[in-house]
């Protein structure tokens, strides 16, 4: 059975698929009905963006149901102001409320990065969740052990080693996207992934912090790599502190003038 099945009652043999795919896999018959070429089921990547684009629900891809699919709903649209007012007004958030964050939440905020782009739609990011003060305090106090020897950092070690988080910011939880490292590719992935995270976040009101330092740490330091246990082969690509804002934003910041050669 071929990997792409079409349903001939609902195709409209418009061939929008065929204009779609990104690996230019599916072509028209003789009588303009959408059929994969010759091979196609090896190269297909399952994107899933043929049956995305097909208005008629006429296309099944890899056994997947076209009614299974979750419907982009008009009404839940934003305009263009909301949708640039909301990526422009994400902030770093380093000021935490105390309070534990239910995992259902996080479940929430990390089941968004599942549809953040990936190369050849690997999908190949791996979360590790430390959620709990507890918790996210030993990866502070190994981050600090790691900065104390820094030239430039390690007045953060001291001000931890005083009591005062610098380093993940009292935050509740820290989420950490893995993957192997044998492909670049899956750097940008992670970070891609991450990115949607600290705009999901913000979706469902949490806030959010790029770890860097603790980024840092676990590159290299023994005793971080010891504490994450990844799987053999797997590197830290990304990190950031989650929690609930302390503070409302009021204002957007200035930023650089975009800088743009256009050619
Ligand atoms: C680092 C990276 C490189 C990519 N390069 C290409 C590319 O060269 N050509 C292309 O058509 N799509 C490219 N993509 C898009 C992926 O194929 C796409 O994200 C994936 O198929 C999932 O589809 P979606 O983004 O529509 O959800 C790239 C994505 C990433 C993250
Ligand atoms: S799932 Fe993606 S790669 Fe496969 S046929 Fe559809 S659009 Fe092409």
């Amino acid at each position: 059975m071929s990997h792409l099945a079409v349903n001939r009652d609902l195709c409209a043999q418009d061939n929008i698929c065929v204009e779609e795919c990104p690996m230019g896999l599916i072509t028209a018959d003789s009588e303009g009905y959408p059929q994969p070429i010759e091979g196609a089921a090896h190269m297909c990547t399952l994107c899933g963006h043929c049956m995305a684009s097909c208005p008629h629900q006429a296309l099944s891809v890899g056994g997947v149901a076209p009614e299974s699919l979750t419907q982009v709903h008009k009404d839940l649209a934003v305009n263009t102001d909301q949708a640039v007012q909301f990526l422009a007004s994400r902030r770093s958030v380093r000021a935490y409320k105390k309070a534990p964050l239910e995992q259902e939440l996080i479940e929430q905020v990390l089941n968004v990065t599942r549809w953040s782009p990936t190369g050849l739609n690997r999908q190949p990011v791996q979360w590790l969740v430390y959620n709990g003060r507890d918790r996210v305090s030993r990866l502070a106090g190994i981050t600090a052990d790691f900065l104390r020897g820094n030239e430039f950092f390690s007045g953060l070690a001291q001000a931890w080693d005083a009591g005062q988080d610098r380093i993940l910011r009292g935050a509740p939880a820290v989420v950490i996207a893995h993957a192997p490292a044998e492909n670049n590719i899956y750097s940008v992935d992670c970070v891609s992934a991450m990115t949607y995270l600290d705009l999901a976040a913000k979706a469902h009101g949490l806030g959010a912090c790029w770890a860097g330092l603790l980024m840092m740490a676990a590159g290299g330091f023994p005793a971080m790599q010891a504490e994450l246990n990844l799987p053999q082969g797997n590197a830290v690509f990304a990190a950031m502190m989650l929690g609930r804002p302390k503070f409302a934003y009021h204002a957007i910041p200035q930023r650089k003038p975009l800088a743009v050669e256009w050619r």
